[in-house]
């Protein structure tokens, strides 16, 4: 939720803060704004995306050499001008661009008020910076010691960058629950939500702890605690390139992504799957893994698209380990009181390692004693940091709000380490681990020719674009496909979807099938076909409109449905890396054609650093 970009150098920091602002969108794009420090504070803010700040402060340009700027995710107050980042503190002496929420901000504000403060905006982000003013100016001290004394008395995350007037040349920045990162350059710094704003300046990053304070000036990086206690500041060398995060000839993001998944499920394998040598090894777990094959029970916690992928581990594990596993929305897991036994692991599942409610319940498994694992795609994000161990997705940056590669990344990383832990356990014979194994390295190519069916799947989506309502059903390990398929649809067409296990359906979604209803049916041939086959036969004899997709080769199921996307016949536990793949295109096809945004869908964000 938001992004923020912030710089001291020699460049000019208007364009280069606006440039970095446009790759952290996919946080947040409902409202933008920058500030430069040339003698004065100077505010450049608009509802809208980056592009309307970028055309509309025309003399910004040229402003000068230090800046923070921002794309807000509305939180507290519609997206606004004027609730737009960066606030100025009442002085006109502070201005802050902020990631997160202040939960104590009306106890503050009212303080504040009794004090003389007048507040312009709606949002938190105002209250905190003036509430830093109102320390600051009863500390003698410096700026950075007065900012770790107001951040003690604030709840609720930050990810903040604060510029003084009295301080040309500096950013101030913290940290608690949002991530920042800080771009270590030749005379130059930069600070952001994540790395890609500045790549193609530095490799060289250094990540903001919780309740950590960095000064920065051109030349000089210092970290100190709330304390005011020094800190050292780690460099780390990141493994990014420009190319990653840039459309590479797509029209879109979600569609190159889509079409990155034999290479990112690839990359997913590399070093760790070799069939050829009967070899499965998973770094991460390597002095690890014993919890797991051990465990007596698996609880499995995510959101959203990471969610499902969480179901399809539940059959996985169960299925290939005999380990009994439940699987939690992490919002969920962490409010109600989990029983967490001896024995007991826990798996958090999340691409971008910041979702803040996946990262409460890995530190609330943490304190109930549970071994707790992740799988992350962000490499030294937040969760994989507060995790044991885990194993990376590998996927590569992904940036379409609407979550594609990362989801058969995770499914491979939780494949691997379902046969892992069988093999390790005894649950799987030598013979069935080494058939797995080469079926698991077969994957991308696999993926590979159902994409060759995209302008097929663009007529399919050409007929059934205008519809209001559209059900997905699936059984086994396509169920949590279906619920994944609908999901897609939703976010990106904004076209209601449900996603149902197949049989179920008779308990009440078959009320609404008619003539209107497209109905997304995954009824691949495996032990369930029969029964699939039978559920498709009640839709149709209710008119419904059925997409099938189906095994390649399937003679029954063509003469009945309405279409049919084939898809090739693969081992059944692998089926939601295959079948998951037209049901992507067909939403994608589908936003395209309604003249979505399907990169930045609206109200959505990729990354959700707000409970
Ligand atoms: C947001 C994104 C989804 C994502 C979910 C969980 O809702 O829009 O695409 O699945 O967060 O994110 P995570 O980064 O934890 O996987």
């Amino acid at each position: 939720m938001c992004g923020i970009v912030a710089y001291v150098g020699a460049r000019e920091a208007f364009p280069t803060i606006i440039e970095g602002l446009k790759r952290l969108e996919y946080r947040g794009y409902d409202s933008a704004g920058v500030c430069i420090h040339n003698h004065r504070l100077r505010v450049f803010k608009k509802s809208g995306k980056v592009n309307e700040l970028k055309k509309s402060a025309v003399d910004a340009q040229n402003a000068g050499c230090t800046g923070i700027g921002h794309t807000r995710w509305a939180t507290h107050g519609p997206p606004t001008d004027i609730n737009a980042h960066p606030h100025l503190s009442n002085s006109g002496n502070l201005s802050i661009v902020h990631n997160g929420i202040i939960e104590n901000y009306l106890s503050l504000k009212e303080e504040l008020i009794k004090k003389g403060y007048t507040f312009y905006s709606d949002t938190d982000t105002e209250v905190l910076v003036n509430f830093i003013e109102e320390v600051s100016l009863h500390h003698t001290g410096t700026l950075e010691e007065a900012l770790g004394l107001a951040l003690k008395r604030v709840v609720g995350a930050y990810g903040l960058v604060l510029l003084d007037v009295n301080q040309p040349g500096t950013i101030l920045a913290a940290r608690k629950g949002s991530p920042m990162v800080v771009g270590v350059g030749k005379n130059e710094h930069f600070v952001a939500s994540d790395a890609s704003p500045f790549i193609e300046f530095t490799n060289e990053v250094v990540y903001l702890k919780n309740e950590e304070i960095a000064v920065v000036t051109k030349d000089k990086l210092k970290l100190i605690n709330l304390e005011n206690i020094g800190q050292t500041a780690y460099i780390e060398i990141l493994d990014l390139e420009l190319e990653e995060i840039e459309k590479g000839g797509y029209d879109h993001f979600m569609l190159k992504e889509i079409f990155e998944q034999p290479r990112s499920v690839s990359d997913c394998m590399r070093g760790r799957v070799e069939p050829a040598r009967n070899l499965l090894k998973l770094g991460g777990l390597q002095n690890n893994a014993k919890p797991l094959y051990r465990a007596e029970r698996i609880l499995i916690t995510a959101c959203g698209t990471s969610y499902y992928a969480g179901l399809v581990a539940e059959y996985l594990f169960e299925d290939l380990c005999r380990i009994p596993v439940e699987v939690e929305y992490a919002s969920e897991f962490r409010y109600r009181n989990p029983i967490i036994r001896e024995g007991d692991v826990v798996i958090a599942i999340s691409q971008s390692g910041e979702t803040a409610d996946t990262l409460v319940a890995v530190e609330m498994a943490k304190d109930l004693g549970a071994t707790v694992y992740g799988v992350c795609n962000v490499v030294a994000s937040s969760i994989a940091r507060a995790t044991d161990a885990g194993v990376y997705t590998h996927a590569g940056p992904e940036i379409g709000v609407a979550s594609t590669k990362a989801f058969t990344a995770q499914l491979t990383v939780l494949t691997m380490m379902a046969l892992l832990a069988a093999k390790y356990k005894g649950t799987i014979t030598h013979p069935e681990f080494a058939n797995k194994l080469s079926a698991l390295a077969g994957i991308p190519a696999i993926i590979s020719r159902v994409l060759e069916q995209q302008e097929y799947i663009k007529e399919i989506a050409y007929q059934f674009r205008n519809a209001d309502n559209f059900l997905y059903l699936g059984r086994g390990y396509n169920y949590p496909v279906a619920l994944e398929g609908a999901l897609k649809l939703k976010e990106i067409s904004y076209i209601h979807a449900e996603g149902y296990p197949a049989a179920e359906m008779k308990h009440g979604p078959i009320a609404l099938v008619d003539e209107d209803m497209p109905i997304v049916v995954i009824a691949t041939r495996d032990h369930a076909y029969d029964k699939i086959v039978s559920n498709i036969q009640e839709l149709k004899s209710r008119k419904g409109k059925v997409i099938a997709v189906v095994t390649e080769g399937d003679q029954t199921l063509p003469d009945m449905v309405d279409y049919t996307i084939e898809i090739p016949q693969v081992d059944q536990h692998l089926t939601p890396l295959i079948s998951v793949v037209p049901l992507q295109l067909l939403a994608y096809h589908i936003g395209v054609l309604k003249g979505c945004n399907v990169d930045q869908p609206r109200n959505l964000a990729k990354s959700v650093t707000v409970e």
